[in-house]
Formats: C-alpha cells, structure tokens, sequence
C-alpha cells in the first residue's frame, strides 16, 4: 500500500495559493504528502509557492510534471480552456487526476476526457466538490429516503461580482456558468438526478470591467437563469451572475409533495439545513456539520483514494453532464429554443457515514418532534 503521494499542481494562480496549497501544505502534516511539484507558465508564481508553500521542485513546463514518474496526482488549476487537454494528457501518462471546474470547455473535448478516464489506469476527479459535503449528504440522503415526498422543485443559486485577477474569466470558454453556477448543477443534479432538457435566459450587464488593473472587454454574458427539466420529471432553475453583490436564504432547495429541505449558505461553504415536514407542521434547523468542510475536499478525498486503492465517490460521467447542461443552456439562450440533454450518469448512493449518522439525525429529529 502507498504510504503518501507526491502531488505535482499545474496553475499556480488564485485558487492555488489560496485554497489547495494551505490544503496540501496540511495534508503534508499529516504524513500523506511526501512531496509537491509546482508548475506554472508564468515563474513569478513559482517564486511565491516556493516561498510560501515549500514547494520542493518547480517548472515552467506542464510535460515535466504529467511525464515526471514520481507524480502520483495531477492537480490541474489553470484557465478552463486547458482543462480538457492537460487532464487527457495526465490520464495518458497513467496518473491520477484532480481537475477544477469545468472538466472541458467544449463537448467533443469532455468525450475525449471521459473516454480517457475510461481507458487509464488513475482515478479522475472533477471539481465542484459539493456532493462530499456532509451538508450535502445529508440532505441528499434525506431527499433520497422520501422525508420531502416526491420531488418537484428545486432551486440554486450562487454569485457574485466576479473576478479581478484574471480576465480570462470574461473571454470565451469563462463566465459565470462555468466558473459559479456549476456549482448549483451539479447540486441539483444530484439531488434530482439527471436532466433531460434545458433552457435558459441570459444578459452581458458591464461590456467592460477592470481586472488586474487594466479595462477589459467582456466577451461572455454576466448574467443566467436556467431551467432544467430532470428526467424523473421534476424542474429546477439556476440563478448565476456575475454581478451579484449579496444575498440572504437558502443556496439550494428541494421542494417536494410532503415537505421542504433548504441548504443554507453556498453549497461550496454549506451552513446547515432548514427542514419542514408536513407530519410535523413546523419548520426544524438542523446545525451544519460542515462547520470546517473545505470546498477543495476532492483533493483530500482523491489522496485518501489513491492511498488505500479505493475509487472515489464523486464520478466524472455526472461531470461531463453538467458540462453538457451549461453548454445546451448557453445554445439555448442564444437560440431561444429548449434544448435536449443526451448524456446521463448513474446517480450515487448517499455516502454510508452520512447515512449512519448525519441523515438519519434528520429522520429522528422529525418522529421526535412528531410524539
Ligand atoms: N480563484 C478561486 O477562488 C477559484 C475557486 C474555485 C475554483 N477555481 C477554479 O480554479 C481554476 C483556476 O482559477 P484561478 O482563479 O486560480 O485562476 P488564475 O488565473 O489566478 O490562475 C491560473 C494559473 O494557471 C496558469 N496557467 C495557465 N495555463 C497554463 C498551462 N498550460 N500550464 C501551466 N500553467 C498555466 C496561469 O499562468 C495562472 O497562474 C479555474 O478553473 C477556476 O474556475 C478558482
């Protein structure tokens, strides 16, 4: 058995320094990591993961990281538009593979993926991480196990007013869909299952906005409202911007038949749940045990995977779903016609931890309050 990995991160922009390097630099600690390869295009950012994280070896070039024997995991934090490539790049070469969101830009280039991922021996993992959260399971199990009913509803959403540091975010193959509202499809994709049709509304607002210091034009639209219609028949929208200053309420809901479950905060930073039952006739807060869940979690689940050579929970076949769903919703609203969805993944069972503990606390908390 592997007693720790090397991790090589390709990308050492925003996300990196802020979010998986702290995560891998603790995952260090622990004795899981026994060494990092950092590589980016640009070698001021070397210097500063260097600096901060310890990073042991450094390159300005990605072959050296996806064709260097001692890399286990590929972490792939770039721009979108090479996603797709440096993934199937990494699975060729027989490693193990975290990739952020989107999986690909375009369709044809997630196909490549998924088949990549099919024919190679390493795991992949595709961000958004939100189904790992133990607010998430919750609720999913919840959901699952019929305490709201039959679902009919659901409803998503994230923003906000968008990157400064980078101004791919505004060309194409960025925008919010891609970068924040991925997010709430693949939430409620999993928790209604897959989609079969989809369409959608959306707006540029700001044509030009300052990033990095410098005006730029935007060449995406800033604003979305999807509708999705799942396959088992229930619609959910999505509410994506960028250009949402604030908001309040719940970031995810499942409405159905004999009752109500709300995930508060954002489904990347869950805040526990709210819950109405019609057998209990009165709305019940059940308290976040995500308290210190980090949204780069996939990593740590990838690294736990690979060191007891087990498959990870999440599956790219729902990534390269929501990838189909976000590009049939930009057709859509380019087109002004409903769009039908061809992929589909097979849905998860909830994760056995949260089904032991989390979820039935829901269940016992409803026939408590209920005598
Ligand atoms: N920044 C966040 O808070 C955040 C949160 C969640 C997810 N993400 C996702 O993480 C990814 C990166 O976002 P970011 O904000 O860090 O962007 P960023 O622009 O700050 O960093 C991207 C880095 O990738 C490097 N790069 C680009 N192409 C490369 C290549 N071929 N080889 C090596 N390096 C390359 C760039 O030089 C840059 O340093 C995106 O997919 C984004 O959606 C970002």
């Amino acid at each position: 058995m592997t007693e720790s990995v090397t991790i090589g991160v390709i990308g050492c922009g925003s996300v990196a320094q802020n979010a998986y390097l702290p995560l891998i630099v603790n995952l260090r600690s622990q004795g899981k990591v026994a060494s990092i390869v950092g590589c980016d295009l640009d070698p001021s950012r070397l210097e500063i993961v260097q600096q901060r994280f310890g990073v042991d070896r450094v390159t300005v070039d990605p072959a050296e990281v996806i064709d260097d024997p001692t890399v286990d995991i590929v972490l792939i934090l770039t721009s979108m538009t090479e996603h797709g490539s440096l993934t199937i790049r990494s699975l060729e070469a027989g490693k193990n593979v975290l990739v952020e969101k989107p999986m690909a830009v375009t369709l044809e280039e997630g196909r490549r993926v998924l088949a990549a991922a099919d024919a190679a021996p390493g795991r992949l993992v595709c961000a958004p991480h939100v189904q790992l959260s133990p607010d998430y399971q919750q609720m999913y199990a919840a959901v699952a196990e019929g305490k709201v009913g039959r679902p009919l509803l659901g409803r998503a959403r994230y923003g906000w007013d968008g990157p400064d540091w980078s101004a791919w975010f505004y060309a194409p193959g960025g925008g919010p869909l891609f970068d924040l509202g991925v997010y709430n499809v693949t939430s409620l994709t999993g928790l209604l299952g897959p989609a079969s049709k989809v369409t959608c509304l959306s707006t540029l607002t700001r044509p030009e906005r300052v990033v990095a210091g410098e005006m730029i034009r935007v060449e995406t639209d800033d604003t979305f409202q999807i509708v999705i219609e799942h396959a088992s028949g229930a619609l959910s929208t999505v509410t994506t911007a960028f250009g949402m200053q604030k908001y309040r309420g719940a970031a995810v809901e499942v409405y159905g038949l004999e009752g109500t479950i709300q995930l508060m905060g954002d489904d990347w930073a869950p805040a526990g749940l709210e819950y109405w039952a019609n057998e209990v006739g009165a709305w019940q807060l059940i308290e976040s045990a995500s308290s210190y869940w980090p949204w780069t979690d996939g990593l740590a689940h990838l690294v736990d995977c690979v060191l007891r050579d087990e498959e990870p929970y999440t599956r790219p076949d729902q990534a390269f779903h929501v990838l189909e769903i976000m590009l049939a919703a930009m057709r859509a609203a380019e087109s002004g016609q409903t769009q039908h969805i061809e992929s589909t993944f097979e849905p998860r069972p909830p994760r056995p931890r949260a089904r032991r503990g989390d979820a039935h606390r829901v269940h016992d908390r409803v026939h408590e309050d209920a005598q």
